[in-house]
């Protein structure tokens, strides 16, 4: 073995980085334990419900965020692809794009994150889901009520007629595709830029928002109105504010906990600690 790559014996200097790695750790795990703590005792003293979840939810099941590092709208120009001017400009381009994604989406599994969700909607008697999110993550999870505040990428939508229905064939055999009724174009039945939510759910998700004791957002980035203005409303109405995200948001300094973690690690932690007498079961 040549001189220069000898193994060497821990140096002086490494076990003392070590030992303040050690320290550092245990000191960032008791204040984890410690916002566990204070997280079920918020839950205890407020038992209504309401969660907003983003693209960061489905980060760990190997779905793209929008605007992280590798995020969709850092590759992709949304105003070329998502938006109403964009589909009619070109609907094939526009359905390749929504193809592409299905593809990935339908390639993935849900995470223990979303399982501990779809357990929540059980456990906790109030207890309203609210997601920006169109990959259907939280129903293959097991999540019964969901509002899908920005529509599901496996519903298509008549351009002629508005009727919606299901559609889960990947890859498309027609892009577009067009209605077996009318002939007319199918479009993705999610919101697109310019566009209002569907107003019942959005009643619905201010209506949970603005009654709930605890609201958690987990694995958004707090930009897009109006779900980014949920929380606020509800921080306004009184609620307690938890925030699960490894990085800060301008949600960060209205939430009462910020976990600056990932969910998928998060929620399971929460899940383990929430006592039998506390919910439902
Ligand atoms: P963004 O892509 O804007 O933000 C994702 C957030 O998730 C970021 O704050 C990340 O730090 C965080 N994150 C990443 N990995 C995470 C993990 N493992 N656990 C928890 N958090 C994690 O996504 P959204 O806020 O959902 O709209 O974006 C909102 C809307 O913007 C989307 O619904 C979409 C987009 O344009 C439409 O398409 C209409």
């Amino acid at each position: 073995m040549p001189a220069q790559v000898k193994k060497m014996g821990p140096s002086p200097l490494s076990l003392k980085n070590r030992h303040l790695w050690v320290i550092l750790i245990e000191s960032q795990m008791s204040e984890l334990e410690k916002q566990l703590d204070e997280l079920i005792e918020i839950l205890r003293a407020g038992p209504r419900i309401a969660v907003l979840t983003g693209a960061g939810i489905s980060a760990e099941s190997g779905i793209p965020t929008f605007r992280g590092k590798d995020g969709l709208w850092r590759q992709f120009r949304a105003e070329e692809l998502a938006t109403p001017q964009a589909f009619f400009r070109d609907p094939k381009l526009v359905w390749e794009w929504y193809d592409w994604r299905r593809g990935i989406i339908g390639a993935k599994e849900p995470h223990a994150g979303h399982r501990v969700l779809a357990r929540w909607e059980r456990y906790f008697p109030h207890f309203v889901l609210i997601t920006q999110n169109v990959d259907g993550f939280h129903r293959r999870a097991g999540s019964q009520n969901v509002l899908e505040l920005h529509g599901n990428i496996w519903e298509v939508r008549c351009t002629q007629e508005g009727t919606i229905v299901e559609n889960t064939e990947c890859p498309l055999r027609k892009m577009p595709p067009l209605c077996p009724a009318c002939g007319a174009m199918l479009r993705p039945n999610v919101v697109w830029f310019g566009e209002s939510l569907p107003s019942e759910t959005l009643e619905e998700a201010y209506a949970a928002s603005a009654s709930c004791d605890v609201m958690f957002a987990i694995g958004t980035s707090a930009y897009v109105q109006p779900a980014a203005s949920l929380p606020l409303l509800a921080a306004e109405r009184g609620a307690k504010i938890i925030e699960v995200n490894p990085e800060p948001t301008p949600l960060s300094s209205t939430a009462d906990l910020s976990f600056l973690a990932k969910a998928g690690e998060i929620l399971p932690l929460i899940n383990e600690r929430l006592p039998a007498g506390l919910g439902r079961t």
